[in-house]
């Protein structure tokens, strides 16, 4: 009798890794990497904003790090004096780096983590232990964010965001502990939503998200809106059909975790906050003063001492910025900061130490 075939995997699966090298494209390879610098872009702004400084001292362990040089462009440096770092032996197990027992984690400011290999990744994590700078898995957060844009059919994947939007709401809901609450107020056809569905899936997250509309188009804009530029009001953003959304949601398997909420914000998220006593994360997306201003004021106070994260969408806009302004000198607990332009992120300013710490290891508790 012949024996079953045993397939052995190592981690990741050596043979796998191969014939992707001999078959896939030099598109797929360069997507691979591109993948990683959106995901080290959107950290290295977040850090920039938050520590106030153009420049962070870096060090890459591992060696799946792709694209460093193009790091070191968005302001991940490695000073000269510490050149000597990448002169590892020839032996080394995470070559071409120095052993991580001789190497001093407390003369950087950030760790980036590139090594697929997970016991290779352990040691790395062991020797960083107890270390005083941030510590990044970049390597797994751009592999779970590339993996959940395979996973997502390009028909059902309606988000506005760009790319670089997307990848600092992957941040963000890296950050978030293992059961989300999560709010998105403006879902419009709720293909960002489907998108944070599916990553936290990836990362093992239990999720509620609840996705907040008129799912009729955007109402009508008030005078804060029509201060100067383009003015989002009545009669767009009219495309949002529950019913496909609904659809949508099924076959990409995450009905389960999103719930639909239309009607106006302004009526609908108190019903919310009445049954969601902490939320870990709003994505704020109206484009007008009403919307923003109201979920603001009513998520924020609830907040001051909660690990809440926001992000706001269009930030330029006359409305939304008015908005934004006026909640901040309610509750001045909240920092803004800018991640990228007009997409900016409230958080505590007591926390803000913390939050990018959670960004460590595995997504941390998110506390
Ligand atoms: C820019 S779109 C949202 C895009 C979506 N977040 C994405 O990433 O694809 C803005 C949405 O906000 C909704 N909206 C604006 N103000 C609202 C309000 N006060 N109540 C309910 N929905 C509102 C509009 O109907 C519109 O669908």
């Amino acid at each position: 009798m012949t024996k079953p075939l045993q397939l052995l995997f190592s981690d990741p699966p050596l043979f796998w890794n191969k014939a992707r090298n001999r078959f896939s494209s030099a598109h797929t390879r360069l997507q691979e990497e591109r993948d990683q610098l959106l995901i080290g872009l959107a950290y290295a702004n977040l850090c920039k904003a938050i520590y106030k400084t153009p420049k962070l001292k870096t060090a890459y362990a591992g060696k799946d790090i792709l694209g460093e040089e193009a790091l070191a462009d968005f302001g991940f440096t490695v000073e000269d004096s510490l050149k000597g770092y990448f002169e590892g032996r020839a032996d080394d197990l995470i070559r071409p780096y120095q052993e991580i027992s001789s190497f001093d984690p407390n003369q950087f400011d950030v760790i980036l983590i590139g090594e697929k290999n997970r016991k290779i990744k352990q040691k790395i994590l062991d020797g960083l232990e107890g270390c005083d700078c941030l510590i990044f898995d970049l390597e797994r957060a751009a592999a779970l964010f590339s993996e959940t844009l395979r996973s997502i059919k390009s028909k059902h994947f309606l988000s506005c965001l760009n790319s670089h939007k997307l990848a600092a709401i992957a941040l963000a809901l890296w950050l978030c502990p293992a059961e989300p609450v999560i709010i998105e107020a403006g879902a419009f056809q709720c293909g960002t939503t489907l998108f944070m569905a599916k990553f936290l899936h990836k990362m093992g997250k239990q999720p509620r998200i609840y996705a907040l509309d008129t799912f009729q188009g955007i109402p009508k804009a008030k005078d804060e809106d029509k201060k100067y530029g383009f003015v989002f009001d009545e009669g767009i953003f009219t495309q949002a059909q529950l019913s496909k959304i609904s659809k949508r949601l099924k076959k990409e398997r995450v009905h389960e975790w999103i719930t639909l909420v239309p009607g106006l914000i302004e009526e609908t998220l108190p019903r919310i906050l009445e049954k969601e006593k902490e939320i870990s994360l709003l994505f704020l997306d109206t484009d007008q003063y009403a919307g923003t201003k109201s979920t603001l004021d009513l998520i924020l106070p609830l907040s001051q001492q909660k690990p809440l994260t926001v992000i706001v969408d269009d930030t330029t806009l006359p409305g939304v910025n008015q908005a934004i302004v006026e909640a901040l000198a309610k509750t001045p607990a909240f920092q803004r900061h800018s991640v990228f332009m007009n997409f900016d992120i409230l958080i505590q300013a007591t926390r803000q130490e913390r939050f990018l710490f959670a960004m460590t290891r595995n997504g941390g508790s998110g506390r």
